[in-house]
C-alpha cells in the first residue's frame, strides 16, 4: 500500500468530473487500498479519488469511532434521499476549514459495487449520509466551499494560500477539530 498525495483547494484538477470505473480489477483494488491507507493517516473519514487526483467513480468512508468499518464505493449513485440535514463540514482538500452546510439529505439509499465488484446498497443516515454526499460531489468536481457565500469563499482560498506560502508546499495547520474532515 502506499500513501497517496491529496491534492488541495484552489486546485483545478479538483474540478475534474470522474468518469465511471468500467472494470473492479486490480488497478482499482490497488487503488481503494490506497485511499484507505492515505484517509486513515490524514486523518479523514472519507476520501474519494479525485483528491488523489485519479478521476474514476471511487469512494472510501469509514464513520465508525473506531475507525475498523471501512467501506469502498464504486460507480456509486444515490438512488433515494430523504428529509434534510444540517452539519458540520471539513474536507482533507480545504484543510482546516469548517462550516456548516444546510444542503445535504438526512438518509440516503447508495447503489454501488463494492472492491470485488459485487453491487450492493446500502441506507445511510447521520455522519455517513453526509459523508457519500460529500464525496459524491468531489467526484462531480464540487467542494462544500461551494456552498458557502462568495466572500466566504474567498477568505478561505487566500487564508489556505498564505498557509501555504508560509509553511512551504505542504498545506494548513491542520487544526484539531470534533468534527472530522470527509
Ligand atoms: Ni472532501
Amino acid at each position: 500500500m502506499a500513501k497517496l498525495t491529496i491534492l488541495e483547494y484552489p486546485d483545478p484538477r479538483l474540478r475534474t468530473r470522474a468518469v465511471p470505473v468500467v472494470a473492479v480489477d486490480d488497478r482499482i483494488r490497488r487503488l481503494i487500498d490506497d485511499m484507505f491507507e492515505t484517509m486513515y493517516e490524514a486523518p479523514g473519514v472519507g476520501l474519494a479519488a479525485t483528491q488523489v487526483n485519479v478521476h474514476e467513480r471511487v469512494l472510501v468512508v469509514d464513520v465508525s469511532p473506531e475507525q475498523d468499518q471501512p467501506i469502498a464505493f464504486v460507480n456509486p449513485e444515490i438512488i433515494e434521499r430523504d428529509g434534510k440535514t444540517e452539519a458540520e463540514e471539513g474536507c482533507l482538500s480545504v484543510p482546516g476549514i469548517f462550516d456548516k452546510l444546510a444542503t445535504r439529505s438526512a438518509h440516503v439509499r447508495v447503489r454501488a459495487l463494492d472492491r470485488d465488484g459485487k453491487p450492493f446498497e446500502i441506507d445511510a443516515d447521520g455522519l455517513l449520509a453526509v459523508c457519500i454526499q460529500h464525496e459524491m460531489d468531489h467526484l462531480e468536481g464540487r467542494l462544500f466551499v461551494d456552498y458557502l457565500s462568495d466572500l466566504k469563499r474567498t477568505r478561505i482560498r487566500s487564508r489556505l494560500e498564505k498557509e501555504r506560502r508560509e509553511r512551504g508546499t505542504r498545506a494548513a495547520s491542520r487544526e484539531r477539530s470534533k468534527v472530522p474532515a470527509i
